[in-house]
């Protein structure tokens, strides 16, 4: 079975990869670059011993999907492929729009033409907007606070309207909570190229002496200890989650929607603290102002997707905050 992955040179595409092909399926990558590199190719031929396909290009790109889908015979995707910087997508939302949205069309239009309709779709829990309740469910109302879960609700809702025209599309659409942490190889992980967004490449870069301090978003939210708290994936057990939904949209056709997260939830302190212990390791940090947009806690319900699919979370916090930290010293090692 060939898989092809789009933006599978990313940071969770990279991963997904990994599995696949120690799962047994051959696989397709097509990356543009925009937010990888080109030597994470070598990095999964390295840990898996095995070799991989690898094209540069844009999913926006239709005649190059075309030579792909031509030169491949494509059983299912998974699509990666977009932008997913929040606080970007708030000040550029039609970059956003134009790029997640018409790129995503695109590979449906030539999945169609070439009657390959078996996909899986990387989406957010942050179309859940802010929760009325916790944990979450698959079920639970939908709302967006930004451009970038916006493409995710727009594209869910394509995904629909698509499989309600032609009963013959099977999709698994995936609701990632928050990924952190690396192979244990330490050969690929998270390694965002300017001044991370998120909590753990941020610590990361603290603990390795690259930032100064962690500035901790709040301290008043409704919560344990009053910072945020959100629910930790290792990127590992979210990379398997997608062969436990490849192997479910390779066996019957259908649209459903599940949450890939552990369920429990950690606050930024708890993680910080979870961190230096692990690591031996300071990290200096302050608190300082809310950012704009964050929610006061989000953890899943990941009861449908273990019924669903099979799929349960094996790694905790503590082999999250190791695996991080092994990448970035490996990876400082070797550049
Ligand atoms: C986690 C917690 C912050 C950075 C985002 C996207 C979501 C998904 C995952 C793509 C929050 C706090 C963070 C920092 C901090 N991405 N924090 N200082 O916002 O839960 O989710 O990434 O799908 O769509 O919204 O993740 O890691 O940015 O924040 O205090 O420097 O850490 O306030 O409580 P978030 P995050």
């Amino acid at each position: 079975m060939k898989i092809l992955v789009t933006g599978g040179t990313g940071y969770i595409g990279s991963h997904t990869c990994v599995e696949l092909i120690e799962s047994g399926y051959e696989v397709v990558i097509i990356d543009n670059l925009s937010n990888s590199k080109i030597e994470v190719v070598e990095r999964i031929k390295e840990i898996t011993g095995k070799d991989v396909k690898f094209y540069e290009g844009d999913c926006i790109d239709k005649s190059f999907l075309i030579k792909i889908f031509s030169k491949e015979k494509i059983d299912a995707v998974i699509h990666f492929a977009g932008f997913k910087a929040v606080g970007e997508s708030v000040s550029n939302p039609l970059k956003y729009y134009r790029n997640n949205l018409d790129s995503t069309i695109t590979l449906l239009e030539v999945m169609n033409e070439f009657n390959c309709k078996k996909l899986v779709f990387s989406s957010s829990a942050t179309v859940y907007g802010k929760p009325k309740s916790l944990p979450i469910k698959e079920t639970f109302p939908l709302s967006t606070t930004n451009p970038y879960g916006t493409t995710k609700l727009i594209i869910e809702g394509i995904l629909r309207d698509l499989y309600n025209s032609d009963n013959n599309w099977s999709i698994a659409i995936l609701r990632y909570f928050n990924p952190i942490g690396a192979h244990k190889s330490g050969l690929i992980g998270e390694n965002p190229n300017d001044i991370p967004n998120n909590l753990m490449p941020y610590i990361v870069k603290v603990a390795s002496k690259e930032l100064e301090c962690l500035n901790i978003f709040g301290n008043d939210y409704n919560t344990k200890d009053g910072t945020g708290v959100r629910d930790y994936i290792h990127v590992v057990d979210l990379a398997k989650g997608h062969i436990k939904a490849i192997e479910k949209i390779l066996n019957e056709n259908g649209i459903d929607a599940y949450n890939l997260g552990t369920g429990n939830g950690y606050s930024v302190l708890e993680i910080v603290n979870a961190f230096q212990k692990v690591n031996n390791v300071k990290v200096n940090y302050k608190i300082v102002e809310r950012r704009k947009g964050d929610i006061d806690a989000c953890y899943a319900d990941p009861s449908y997707a273990k019924e669903k699919l099979g799929f349960k979370t094996k790694y905790g916090i503590e082999d999250m905050c190791i695996d991080a930290y092994n990448f970035a010293k490996k990876f400082k090692e070797d550049n």
